[in-house]
């Protein structure tokens, strides 16, 4: 949207003031809308497209309303979460992956973050489902920390350095359970850190976050977050400022507690490891679109779409020596002004005539793997075109 000059990103004084102006015609009444639906249940209540699922995504479109123009960083996505799986949401830096999960939590930076297009449906526990584009904010409150949480990628940073850690895990129970006692949330306290395993309880229990190590912070993060056995854990590279030893230590100890607990998780993280070993399903995003998904077992071991098969490449194999490892060449389009054509057309060594049309519709290539390039469109059924919101009529 931006009138930018040939293969720059300047934007004239006229420009900036028309986008600045325009932003703040178009938050406005976004919030506006979400306001008046927030105050009526039936529009933000709906139906699970299918119960044994714990989230599901449709055709979420999340764009930011910069300074630049608008940055569509979720464009038309579809995915699921199953009850008691772990889908993992991988794809390269700035592909969406957060900002996917920050729309299921509500946590965008508002009012230039906003959801303005599909449904995130979250499983009530009977079928029915909260749209949670529309769900207003005392419901929100009640539905983070408590039956959907978050651990974040920097231990550090997510932990409060003057509060002892004790403290900070009463916190969240208390908020909770405001009709337990003193005692009981000091007591479940106790319990989640020794679930987490975390062998000195009662000494962590008083102490403050930098007497403590990388691991064991995380580990209180994860005991923050599963202190309400939420349905759904969403962890954002929860191991990427671990060592390796420690990273394998809390991968485990997440898939042990989620099954303990019988939740689900949603793993993003940009390491193709940590996701073979724990993911069932995958999902995978280039450029704010979902690219392919799969099981697990499918994407490692049958990638379809020529990013995916990219990324397998560009994977270091143990016991193979390679002179140089392969890399994608090229870089994701300017997120303000994306092509008609396949995103991904401009890096691909396998495009073909088709690739230079509108960009690809998903396709269903076996029962779970479903994949959006047009090599497949002989071999599989058709689903839809993503549906992205053309933001000259909000
Ligand atoms: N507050 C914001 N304002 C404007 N643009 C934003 C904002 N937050 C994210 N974006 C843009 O949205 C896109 C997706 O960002 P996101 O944080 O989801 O990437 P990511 O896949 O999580 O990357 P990483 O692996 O580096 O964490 C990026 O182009 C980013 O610049
Ligand atoms: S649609 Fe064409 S350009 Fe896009 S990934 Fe498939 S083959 Fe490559
Ligand atoms: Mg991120």
């Amino acid at each position: 949207m931006a009138e930018q000059g040939k293969g720059t990103s300047y934007i004239s004084g006229k420009e900036s003031r028309r986008i600045t102006r325009f932003n703040r015609r178009v938050t406005r009444k976004l919030e506006k809308q979400r306001a008046d639906a927030s105050k009526d249940p039936k529009l933000y209540t709906t139906k699970m497209e299918d119960p044994e699922n714990i989230v599901e995504f449709d055709n979420v479109c999340t764009y930011f309303f910069s300074d630049v123009g608008v940055v569509k960083a979720v464009d038309g996505v579809n995915f699921q979460v199953p009850r008691h799986s772990t889908v993992g949401i991988v794809g390269e830096s700035g592909c969406g992956k957060s900002v996917t999960s920050l729309s299921l939590m509500q946590l965008l930076q508002r009012p230039s973050g906003q959801t303005v297009g599909g449904e995130i449906r979250f499983n009530k526990g009977d079928g029915s489902a909260y749209n949670i584009v529309n769900t207003p904010n005392s419901i929100m409150e009640k539905i983070r920390g408590n039956q959907i949480s978050m651990i974040f990628q920097e231990p550090m940073t997510a932990l409060n350095p003057v509060f002892r850690i004790g403290e900070q895990i009463d916190e969240v129970i208390e908020l909770h359970n405001p009709d337990m006692t003193e005692e009981k949330v000091k007591a479940r306290s106790l319990e989640m850190l020794d679930m987490v395993g975390i062998a000195n309880k009662e000494g962590v229990y008083n102490m403050y976050p930098h007497e403590l190590s990388g691991g064991m912070r995380q580990r209180i993060c994860i005991a923050i977050a599963l202190a309400c056995s939420p349905s759904l854990i969403i962890a954002d590279e929860p191991t990427t400022a671990l060592d390796v030893t420690i990273q394998a230590q809390i991968l485990d100890l997440l898939q042990n507690l989620k099954d303990r607990l019988q939740s689900s998780i949603m793993l993003i993280t940009h390491d193709l490891g940590v996701v073979a070993g724990m993911a069932d399903y995958v999902v995978v995003m280039y450029a704010g679109r979902v690219v392919e998904k799969g099981t697990a077992e499918e994407i490692f071991h049958h990638p379809a779409h020529p990013y995916t098969i990219g990324l397998m490449k560009s994977k270091p194999v143990v016991g193979q020596k390679v002179d140089k490892l392969y890399n994608i060449p090229g870089s994701v389009p300017n997120p303000v002004a994306m092509p008609d054509y396949c995103y991904f057309r401009d890096r691909c060594e396998m495009q073909c005539a088709r690739c230079s049309g509108k960009y690809p519709p998903e396709i269903r290539i076996s029962g779970t793997h479903v994949v959006s390039c047009w090599r497949y469109m002989e071999e599989g059924k058709v689903l839809g075109y993503p549906k992205s919101v053309d933001v000259s009529t909000l």
